[in-house]
């Protein structure tokens, strides 16, 4: 905390960002193993909500890491400065009235916490993205396990690294069972009353 910086408040609130976008803003937080499903998912549910006309946003693990936080790396202590930072970020883009799809591995309970602390928990969702290992091992989208299994990459969430499950998230996907449709449609359902 900053000793000599005082928070500047300004005329125009969350609430009237929130009416003139015709719903209010939600931080819908993904989490879950590389490979589980995240990125198509929040691809899919962003597509879906544009045609709702919902105002939204994506920050995605593989580009904020790109920016933002290019600086850090995969040791316990990065990754939780990682969420620190989208957790401040998400809570930006909630006061700016917008829904916000945050799709990051974020294996530690305690950082997820963090975020909805920052975020508001009223307006924290919480969607567990749930695939086996063996299962994410074995799509290996961008070939990262194979990387893994020759010794290349350390500290690899769910081989080398932990990834905490949540206790008790708003909703669980297994990804291995449904299709995309399907389960943007299963979002939907528990998302559509807190955009109102
Ligand atoms: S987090 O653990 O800090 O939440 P984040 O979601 O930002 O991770 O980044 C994960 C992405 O970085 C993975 O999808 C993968 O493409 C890439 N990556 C590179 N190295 C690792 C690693 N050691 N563990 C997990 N993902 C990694």
């Amino acid at each position: 905390m900053q000793k000599h910086v005082f928070k500047q408040h300004f005329q125009t609130s969350q609430s009237d960002r929130s009416e003139m976008k015709g719903h209010r803003p939600l931080a819908i937080w993904l989490t879950g193993l590389s490979g589980a499903g995240k990125s198509t998912i929040a691809d899919a549910l962003e597509t879906f909500l544009i045609q709702k006309g919902i105002h939204t946003y994506i920050l995605d693990g593989d580009n904020v890491r790109r920016g933002v936080c290019s600086d850090l790396g995969f040791s316990a202590e990065d990754r939780s400065e990682n969420i620190r930072r989208i957790g401040e970020l998400a809570a930006l883009f909630v006061d700016a009235g917008i829904v916000v799809i945050t799709s990051f591995i974020s294996p530690f309970e305690k950082d997820r916490e963090l975020a909805k602390k920052t975020i508001g928990e009223a307006r924290f969702f919480e969607l567990f993205v749930d695939a086996p290992i063996e299962v994410c091992e074995k799509r290996d989208p961008k070939g990262l396990y194979k990387k893994v299994r020759a010794g290349e990459i350390p500290n690899f969430t769910g081989i080398s690294s932990p990834f905490e499950k949540p206790i008790n998230p708003d909703l669980r996907i297994d990804t291995t069972v449904a299709s995309v449709e399907e389960e943007v449609e299963l979002i939907w359902e528990k998302i559509k009353e807190k955009l109102q």
